[in-house]
């Protein structure tokens, strides 16, 4: 049934309530607009049901049980850790149920306006949302398409949630598979390649490309590939995945020349796709493009007068953070006040395996690649005071810059980071980019010690000439 308190005509109405959708209806309401989402499953989307949020928490059970497996080393005796997944799976959604409890509220508070079902874009900024037998027609004065994207499947490979699953499925999983194939060594891959290994299981993953994680700069997927090794995940990169051949309690996978490997599960991370079908009647002159996304500008408009799109149903980054700078983007168009347009280049990245990778801007090879003479300086984690403390030490702080006509180093280019806690230490790398700041202007900053932060500092200090620990 389509929930609604008769109410049809909005400044805004929003087609989907993942982060894209919801960004914008709680930032557009915040400015006074009148706002109205519909979404066809839950408030909070991929990103909290099936994503980010239940991908990190199960990363995090993993830590905790990395932690207690090496306490001895700390004196403290524990024992051999149990792992019940059944009772991380519950911790799990008692954490996404409180953040989707969270939202909800918040946006009922913020007057905004929730109808269930799914939406479709009608001529005239018309939006038709259909839930059970029941029909209500919305009318924006915009309409923001925030439909998110689904996972994509490789043929040959029917998801049956049992043998083969996506990370839809993975994240409802009862009980770790004792051995997983990982179809695809991109930040999902590697995210559940890290996890299910620290979990116990047996995992193999099989990239197309030459290496694990395409994009990042190559000290850091060295590094992530190392700590993958050590830990007993066979890698495969350069490989073709053939097909497979179910056996009844679980599957053997073929790849490149000839080889296989047969595993209780197999998880395909291969991308995911953007989710239009069905989003656009006849005639509302929105256009799709060959793959599927929908067209905007740099603006997030596309092309219709006052419809607009954000988050993994346009052809930019798919992340929760992107999507949410999009949905602003959108609002502040709608209200004529003066935007920039997202700096894709200058996002920030983070994932969450074990190493840690975050990143901003330009890799060594990407900067090279464009044309650019560069100044690098990298700083070993195994250096870093808080780092041996915490008994993290595997990881490095890698910070690039264009060479100025002094030749020495100039505006930062791209900030790359491995190794403990990372993720939350990228702050101040992506302001440095983002500001187009040299070294100089960075390394006069104090950061506090003993902190992993000071890797940061320390490779910035490092690169006006003058490091302290580092030369
Ligand atoms: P991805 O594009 O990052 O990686 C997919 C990988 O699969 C690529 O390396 C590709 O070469 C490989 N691949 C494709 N077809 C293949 C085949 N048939 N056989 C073997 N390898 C194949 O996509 P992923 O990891 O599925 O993530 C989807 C999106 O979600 C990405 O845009 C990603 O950035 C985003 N995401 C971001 C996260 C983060 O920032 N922490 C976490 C999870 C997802």
């Amino acid at each position: 049934m389509v929930r609604t308190t008769g109410r049809t005509e909005f400044d805004v109405v929003v087609i989907g309530g993942g982060p894209a959708g919801y960004a914008t209806a709680l930032y557009g309401a915040s400015a006074g607009l009148s706002v109205a989402v519909v979404e066809m499953d839950k408030m909070g989307g991929t990103c909290l049901h099936r994503g980010c949020i239940p991908a990190k928490e199960f990363l995090e059970t993993a830590s905790v049980l990395r932690t207690v497996s090496g306490s001895k080393e700390f004196g403290v005796e524990s024992g051999q850790p149990v792992l019940d997944f059944s009772v991380s799976q519950g911790r799990k959604q008692k954490v996404v149920d409180t953040l989707f409890k969270g939202l909800v509220g918040l946006m009922k508070g913020r007057g905004i306006e929730s109808f269930s079902g799914t939406g479709q874009l009608l001529a005239d900024r018309r939006v038709r949302v259909t839930g059970g037998d029941e029909t209500v027609e919305l009318s924006g004065r915009n309409v923001v398409l925030a439909s998110g994207s689904v996972p994509r499947t490789i043929p040959g490979f029917e998801v049956d949630g049992q043998v083969v699953l996506t990370s839809d499925e993975v994240l409802s999983l009862e009980k770790e598979p004792a051995s997983v194939a990982i179809i695809g060594g991109g930040a999902i891959g590697c995210e559940f390649a890290s996890m299910f290994s620290d979990l116990g299981s047996q995992v193999t993953v099989l990239e197309a490309l030459p290496s694990l994680l395409t994009g990042c700069d190559d000290d850091v997927i060295a590094v992530v590939a190392r700590s993958f090794r050590k830990r007993g995940v066979d890698v495969h990169t350069g490989v073709k995945v053939t097909g497979h051949s179910p056996n009844g309690n679980g599957t053997t996978v073929s790849f490149g020349d000839g080889e296989s490997v047969t595993v209780d599960a197999v998880i395909l991370s291969v991308g995911r796709r953007p989710l239009t079908e069905g989003l656009l009647a006849e005639g509302t002159g929105v256009v799709v493009d060959e793959r599927g996304f929908v067209k905007v500008d740099e603006y997030m408009r596309t092309g219709v007068d006052g419809v607009w799109a954000a988050g993994d149903v346009v052809d930019t980054p798919q992340l929760a953070h992107v999507g949410f700078a999009e949905g602003i983007l959108a609002i502040k168009g709608m209200l004529g006040e003066r935007a920039f347009p997202v700096e894709y280049s200058r996002v920030p990245w983070c994932i969450y395996c074990h190493p840690e990778v975050a990143f901003v801007g330009l890799s060594e090879a990407q900067a090279t690649a464009a044309g650019l003479d560069v100044v690098v300086k990298k700083d070993p984690f195994g250096g870093n005071s808080r780092a041996r403390i915490v008994g993290e030490t595997d990881g490095l702080v890698k910070v690039i810059c264009e060479r100025a006509a002094d030749g020495r180093a100039g505006r930062i280019l791209g900030v790359h980071m491995v190794g403990p806690w990372v993720t939350e230490q990228l702050g101040q790398g992506y302001l440095a980019v983002n500001w187009e700041a040299t070294p100089d202007d960075v390394a006069q900053f104090i950061q506090p010690h003993p902190t992993l932060s000071e890797s940061f500092g320390e490779t910035v200090m490092a690169l006006t000439g003058r490091g302290l620990h580092l030369g």
